[in-house]
C-alpha cells in the first residue's frame, strides 16, 4: 500500500533522515519506535507531505506522493494525526470532527462518518457541544484520531497517540487503534510506549538518529537483545 524508498530529508543543512525506506501493506497495523530526535515525526511529516524529501521516493496505492500537495494525499486517502493532537481549541468536538471531513469525496459522507465515530468513540458524543481546550488529555487525543478519520482514510498515521496520557487513557488508545482495521483503515503508529507498541503491532521499524537500524515482524522484536536493553529496559 505505502512504499517509502531512500528517502532522505534536511532542515537547512541539517539531514534528518538519511536513506529511510518503509513499506506498509493493506490491513496491517506497522510501527516505528524509536527515541526524542530520532526522526519519527520527519518520516510521518514526509508521507503525509509536510516535509519535501530532497531525494528518494514515496509511492501510496501504486502512485508517487512525494512532491504532492498536503490536500492531495489526505484526497487519496492518508489521514495524518499529529503529534500532540493540534485541535482547534476554541471550537466544539463536532466542529473539530467536521474540519477533517473537508476533502470533497469525505464532505458528501460527513453524517455518516460522524456516526462511525461515535461508534468508534461513544465518549465523543455525549461531548459533541463542549469546547475542545476543556477536554481531558485522553478525550483531546480522541478527537484527534477521530478528526483524522472524518477524512475516510485508507491509512491513516498517527504521531504519538498516547503521549502525555495516563495508564488508564493510553490502553484506550491502544484498543481503538486495534479496531480501526475492522473498519478497513491500515494504520502506520509512531510510538515511544515501546512495549505496547510492539504486542499490537505486525511488524516494526526502529529508528535511531535519522536511520532505520532494524525491521522486523513485532514479535521477533519484542526478542532481540538490542530493542530489550534500549527500549524495554530489560
Ligand atoms: N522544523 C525543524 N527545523 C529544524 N530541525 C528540525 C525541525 N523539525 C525537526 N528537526 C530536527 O530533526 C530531528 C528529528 O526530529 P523529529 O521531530 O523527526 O524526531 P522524533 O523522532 O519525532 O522525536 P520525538 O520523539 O521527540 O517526537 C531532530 O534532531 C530535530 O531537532
Ligand atoms: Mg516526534
Amino acid at each position: 500500500m505505502l512504499h517509502v524508498k531512500n528517502i532522505r530529508t534536511f532542515y537547512g543543512k541539517i539531514q534528518a533522515l538519511w536513506d529511510v525506506s518503509l513499506d506498509v501493506g493493506e490491513g496491517e497495523i506497522v510501527t516505528i519506535v524509536g527515541a526524542n530526535g530520532a526522526g519519527k515525526t520527519t518520516l510521518l511529516n514526509a508521507i503525509s507531505g509536510i516535509v519535501l524529501p530532497l531525494s528518494g521516493r514515496i509511492e501510496f496505492l501504486g502512485k508517487r506522493i512525494d512532491g504532492q500537495a498536503v490536500a492531495s494525499i489526505v484526497e487519496m486517502g492518508i489521514s495524518h494525526v499529529p503529534q500532540g493532537g493540534r485541535l482547534f481549541p476554541e471550537m466544539l468536538v463536532l466542529e473539530n470532527l467536521e474540519m477533517g471531513a473537508y476533502p470533497a469525496r469525505a464532505w458528501r459522507r460527513k453524517k455518516e462518518t460522524i456516526e462511525q465515530c461515535y461508534q468508534i468513540f461513544p465518549r465523543l458524543q455525549e461531548r459533541g457541544s463542549q469546547v475542545a481546550s476543556t477536554l481531558s488529555g485522553g478525550e483531546k487525543q480522541m478527537v484527534a484520531i477521530g478528526r483524522g478519520l472524518m477524512a475516510r482514510p485508507r491509512l491513516c498515521i498517527l504521531d504519538e497517540p498516547s503521549y502525555g496520557l495516563a495508564p488508564k487513557a493510553v490502553q484506550e488508545i491502544f484498543k481503538v487503534i486495534k479496531t480501526l482495521r475492522e473498519h478497513g483503515i491500515t494504520v502506520l503508529l509512531v510510538e515511544q510506549n515501546v512495549r505496547q507498541a510492539l504486542e499490537m503491532a505486525d511488524r516494526a521499524y526502529v529508528m535511531e538518529n535519522g536511520r532505520i537500524v532494524l525491521e522486523g515482524k513485532s514479535h521477533d522484536l519484542i526478542e532481540n537483545d538490542h530493542v530489550r536493553k534500549a527500549y524495554l529496559g530489560l
